[in-house]
């Protein structure tokens, strides 16, 4: 299974974000993370900056949403092009219809789970989603540490997405580094979203080798 590896440009440098994104072209996918102060405690950017991501990125768009109401917002992120928009989870009584709606406009749909969301609710679900995003930390900042119990959920994942032969990708999000990402692999994670560890590093293009590397190790 090949490692994909989706820097989030949260701990990028906010105005030079055009360079920052030209320094991680190597990587799968950029994550663009908005938040709303509401579902999540800080504060980030909308569809106008997303969209201005989009026009000037080297690589394509998974927009993670940490935001009230997706059935409102999330189908103007599959608009602007993004190849992944990612909600989550608590944040809608009806996540299937907001699922069809991304995939009509024609983007990739994620489920998002908070660290203390089950995932047994979801599992008979799965096939009205392209990936699921286990959250190993709370949503809401950068520079958190990993949380190791969260891993079982990626396991119960794994082995139903295999059992029903499904091509959903799951992702981990938080805390992930060359130290972390192997647990998260073994546990059954196929895409890694790495902040601090790719763009804290001094040369972000070697970080995202590096990590590539020991998801597959
Ligand atoms: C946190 C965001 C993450 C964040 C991860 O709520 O969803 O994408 O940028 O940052 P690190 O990799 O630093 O934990
Ligand atoms: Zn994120």
């Amino acid at each position: 299974m090949t490692a994909r590896i989706n820097p989030s440009i949260l701990a990028a440098d906010f105005v030079n974000m055009e360079r920052d994104l030209h320094r991680i072209a190597t990587a799968d996918l950029v994550h663009v993370d908005v938040m709303d102060n509401h579902f999540v405690p800080n504060l980030t950017f909308g569809p106008q900056m997303a969209g201005r991501i989009q026009d000037v990125s080297p690589i394509p768009l998974d927009v993670h949403l940490m935001i009230d109401n997706p059935e409102k917002w999330a189908p103007g992120y599959a608009e602007l092009g993004a190849y992944s928009v990612t909600f989550h989870a608590e944040s809608t009584t009806d996540p299937v219809s907001v699922a069809r709606r991304l995939r009509e406009i024609g983007a990739r749909a994620g489920l998002a789970l908070k660290p203390g969301t089950d995932v047994e609710p979801y599992l008979d679900l799965l096939a009205e989603f392209d990936q699921v995003l286990v959250m190993t930390v709370e949503p809401g900042f950068g520079g958190q540490s990993f949380m190791p119990e969260t891993m079982p959920k990626l396991r119960a994942l794994r082995e139903r997405v295999s059992q029903a032969g499904l091509d959903v990708w799951l992702q981990v999000d938080g805390g992930i580094s060359e130290k972390t990402i192997a647990i998260a692999a073994e546990a059954g994670a196929d895409t890694f979203v790495a902040g601090s560890s790719v763009f804290g590093a001094e040369n972000p293009a070697l970080a995202i080798d590096t990590l590539r590397r020991e998801a597959a190790a």
